[in-house]
């Protein structure tokens, strides 16, 4: 299936400039995100994960039904402030400013092994921080998994070493 098809190009979004890929068509046509999460999945089995990890809020569109098609858990990565209990945090640059990361400190136990999710990999950044966040916790980040990359923006050396699956490239 050529997924491209399901994605808007939304010129000027959120500003000038941008062309925004909107994957909000994709996942409201059921064959074609099925077809996307059993990519992900097929991906997932050959690398024995225990968990799923995925930063808020795309990466839980893209990481919950890959967890339970695998039949293993899903732990969620959050902005600050809304996990209630213990979190280990990281902080990261943004084009203006930083922003922090948290998980529950429990989320993980050490030695499990993670595939993470997220819709885009644009610079990199979010997902750095979220494979931050898994190793504080001793997880052995197992893959990278995301719908789109945006090729030139270079988000691939940031993450150098670590296996990535990524489903269309823009
Ligand atoms: C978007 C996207 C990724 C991240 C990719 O999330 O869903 O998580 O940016 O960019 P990067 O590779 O440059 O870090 P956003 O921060 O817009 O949050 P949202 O999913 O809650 O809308």
């Amino acid at each position: 299936m050529d997924l491209k098809q399901y994605i808007t190009i939304v010129p000027d979004f959120p500003k000038p400039g941008i062309m925004f890929k909107d994957i909000t068509t994709l996942m409201d046509n059921g064959p074609a995100y099925k077809y996307a999460t059993d990519q992900i999945v097929q991906y997932a089995r050959e690398k024995q994960i225990d968990i799923v990890v995925g930063p808020e809020a795309r990466g839980f569109i893209i990481g919950c039904p890959v967890a339970y098609a695998l039949g293993v858990g899903f732990a969620p990565v959050r902005k600050e402030g809304k996990l209630p209990r213990e979190v280990v945090r990281v902080e990261y640059g943004l084009e203006y400013g930083t922003d922090v990361l948290t998980m529950h400190k429990d989320a993980i136990k050490p030695g499990q092994r993670v595939l993470i999710t997220d819709d885009l990999l644009a610079t990199g950044g979010t997902m750095r921080a979220t494979i931050d966040l898994v190793e504080q916790l001793g997880g052995v980040v197992a893959g990278l998994a995301f719908l789109i990359e945006l090729t030139e923006l270079g988000g691939r050396k940031k993450l150098e070493g670590y296996d990535i699956l990524t489903l269309m490239q823009f």
